[in-house]
């Protein structure tokens, strides 16, 4: 009796979630406060260039074991008729010029790029609640650059990117296997070179405007805006290597 009893209720517990999944009211339980560990000094920045305090930020957040994937971003490109889209890269160098990222240029993202070479990145590192946010143009890495880069991949990455027309429609992922199989027997070992495909490259993403984001208690969390262009407002500051900044409102 208390079997039956026992069942019938996890049946309609189980119901109740399963009607109520998804729904707006059931997201208020995912709700944390932030509250970073090295806050953000607004007023008394370390640096002033933003690439300069992207690199204080990266190193710091690379050096903790919290966060695995530091350089998994966020994409965003539009084609030609402003129509977006976003997917995740993974960031693989920096410096004063801009961000950089390999990826097939014959893919979705790729022909985008070159109807539209204005992009946007999102790097989002959640046991820092820190965020930054890049918005820029892009253009292609030199083909040396590229081939230095491919050929430093391990040797399956590079036969997977030969193997893959990125975007494209597969008749199977058997088709993709034997493909990647086809290319193993060509280049069977790590010491073989492998051919970089000419439509496999990286871009440059040359910064215009840099945010960081630090999440902070009571949603007061700290914004502070580099831009190339000044802002009409009194509040702007100049920074350095032709930057300005300013903090905004969360
Ligand atoms: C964490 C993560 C990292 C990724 N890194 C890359 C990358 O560096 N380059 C790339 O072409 N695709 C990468 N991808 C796959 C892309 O998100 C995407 O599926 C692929 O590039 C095709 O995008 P497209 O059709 O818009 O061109 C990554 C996906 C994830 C989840």
């Amino acid at each position: 009796m208390n079997l039956m009893r026992n069942l019938l209720i996890r049946t309609k517990t189980f119901a109740k979630t399963l009607s109520t999944a998804g729904k707006m009211d059931d997201m208020s339980a995912f709700r944390i406060s932030y509250n970073p560990k090295e806050p953000m000094d607004i007023d008394n920045l370390p640096s002033k260039d933003p690439m300069e305090l992207f690199d204080l930020w990266f190193k710091e957040i690379s050096s903790s074991e919290e966060v695995r994937e530091p350089n998994a971003m966020t994409l965003a490109t539009c084609n030609r008729k402003c129509e977006p889209s976003a997917r995740m890269v993974l960031l693989k160098g920096y410096d004063s010029a801009g961000f950089r990222f390999f990826t097939d240029y014959d893919g979705r993202k790729g022909q985008e790029l070159a109807e539209n070479s204005n992009v946007a990145l999102v790097l989002y590192w959640r046991p820092f609640h820190r965020q930054v946010r890049v918005e820029g143009t892009t253009e292609k890495l030199s083909p040396e650059e590229c081939d230095q880069y491919f050929h430093s991949r391990p040797h399956g990455s590079q036969l997977a990117a030969s193997a893959s027309n990125q975007s494209t429609i597969l008749p199977s992922y058997q088709v993709l296997i034997d493909k990647y199989a086809q290319l193993q027997e060509q280049y069977p070992t790590d010491s073989d070179v492998v051919p970089r495909p000419q439509n496999w490259g990286g871009y440059l993403v040359k910064p215009k405007a840099i945010e960081f984001w630090e999440g902070h208690t009571n949603r007061l969390h700290r914004r502070l805006l580099f831009s190339r262009e000044k802002p009409e407002d009194e509040h702007v500051k100049a920074g350095l290597n032709g930057w300005h900044y300013c903090v905004l409102s969360p």
